[in-house]
């Protein structure tokens, strides 16, 4: 079905209400989420992206009813990750030589996962236009490692719609299509989760890319991702959240996050959150079990911090496992200009906090000397490092 966006423009998506997971399992989904694919109907016939593979045959289904496949003058594929390309091959199977407009990066990922099937590549660059007819045309920005190499988005004149693709985008399923419809918390809860989750690692280019696209000069009166609501209340409103977010973001708040053997561990992390309150009312604490938690959700309670804390007991001479994988994924992320603090209890050896300073300083953390190392379970003693913890955590350097 399609859903009318502006003038002769449509939606030609799939919401996918029960999909709950995303880049395998590495991007939890609690929302739905949707690959919104858009139609232009001008002179030209234009198609810009599709869905995602196990879908690809409603997608078609869908689009047949609409028009004549063979009416369809070219496609744009701003990206070639398989939930935007994946309908292709059977699309094209119906629909050979129709022209593809995207960047080299694309042919080579689009060649990548689909095979040479001598599709009809024109290959565009930042500026390039074609003209759509009825005075509208079609202006092409490459928007390199937003989140991929071969990420493209499409502004169309006249009606001044941004297909922005991944950027800008949320994994959350709207019925309604549009941002004003949609239950704000969630939107903007999804709009920084995503932000976090995919685009953080490369702030920079985001940050240069929005100068970039502010200095276009170019009204915008819909921002349409490939993922999520559609920006037509304010669009611009997105794109100043993503200035924001780009330029080392953080709020007043403080995350622990730990897991813990036999709750030594545990009962540091509940004290430092109250010392961290006492010490600081206004700042917002957030405590997290890794083991426990969903690992897309406190990494975006970290992107919102100013410092962090994490604890482990010592197991084996090193932390616990999903401590581990959980501060990979934290090095990933590539969060700048935050503090970080250790603490975990040990039985024998007692490596736990001296590793994970280390590993936090690979993550880019500025970490704190202050810790707490407690043998066996937490004492007095113990207890009494914390005030002096939680400040260093505090103190704006
Ligand atoms: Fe929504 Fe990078 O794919």
């Amino acid at each position: 079905m399609r859903r009318h966006i502006k003038g002769n423009v449509s939606w030609v998506g799939y919401l996918d209400w029960e999909l709950e997971s995303f880049h395998g399992d590495d991007y939890s989904i609690f929302n739905g989420s949707s690959q919104n694919a858009y139609l232009i109907e001008e002179e030209k016939t234009v198609l810009i992206d599709t869905v995602w593979t196990p879908h690809r045959f409603d997608f078609l289904e869908n689009l047949r009813q609409e028009i004549d496949l063979h009416k369809i003058d070219f496609i744009v594929a701003n990206h070639g990750e398989c939930d935007h390309s994946g309908s292709l091959t059977a699309l094209l199977d119906e629909i050979p030589g129709t022209p593809i407009y995207c960047t080299a990066s694309a042919v080579k990922s689009l060649e990548g996962q689909y095979g040479k099937r001598g599709w009809n590549f024109q290959v565009v660059k930042t500026g390039d236009s074609v003209d759509i007819g009825n005075g509208k045309k079609l202006i092409f920005v490459e928007m390199k490692m937003l989140h991929w190499p071969d990420s493209m988005a499409t502004y169309m004149t006249g009606d001044n719609i941004l297909f922005s693709n991944d950027a800008f985008g949320q994994h959350y399923a709207v019925a309604e299509l549009f941002n004003d419809k949609a239950d704000q918390c969630l939107l903007w809860k999804e709009a920084i989760k995503y932000y976090t989750n995919i685009l953080n690692p490369f702030s920079m280019l985001v940050a240069k890319k929005v100068e970039e696209l502010a200095k276009l000069n170019l009204p915008f009166d819909i921002i349409a991702p490939s993922h999520g609501a559609i920006w037509r209340d304010n669009p611009l409103q997105i794109v100043e959240k993503y200035a924001e977010w780009a330029k080392a973001y953080q709020e007043d708040q403080i995350t622990i996050a730990y897991d813990t053997m036999w709750e030594g561990t545990a009962k540091l992390a509940h004290k430092l959150a109250e010392e961290i309150m006492t010490q600081s009312p206004n700042t917002v604490v957030k405590v997290f079990n890794i083991a426990k938690s969903d690992k897309n959700e406190i990494m975006t309670e970290v992107f919102k911090s100013r410092a962090i804390a994490v604890g482990s007991s010592t197991v084996s001479n090193s932390i616990i496992s999903s401590v581990a994988g959980w501060l990979e994924f934290l090095k990933q992320l590539k969060f700048k200009n935050k503090k970080a603090a250790a603490f975990g209890c040990y039985g024998w050896s007692g490596e736990s906090v001296k590793i994970l300073q280390e590993k936090l300083k690979e993550a880019g953390f500025a970490v704190c000397e202050e810790n707490v190392r407690s043998l066996w379970n937490p004492e007095e003693e113990d207890f009494a490092k914390i005030p002096a913890l939680a400040a260093s955590l505090l103190k704006r350097d």
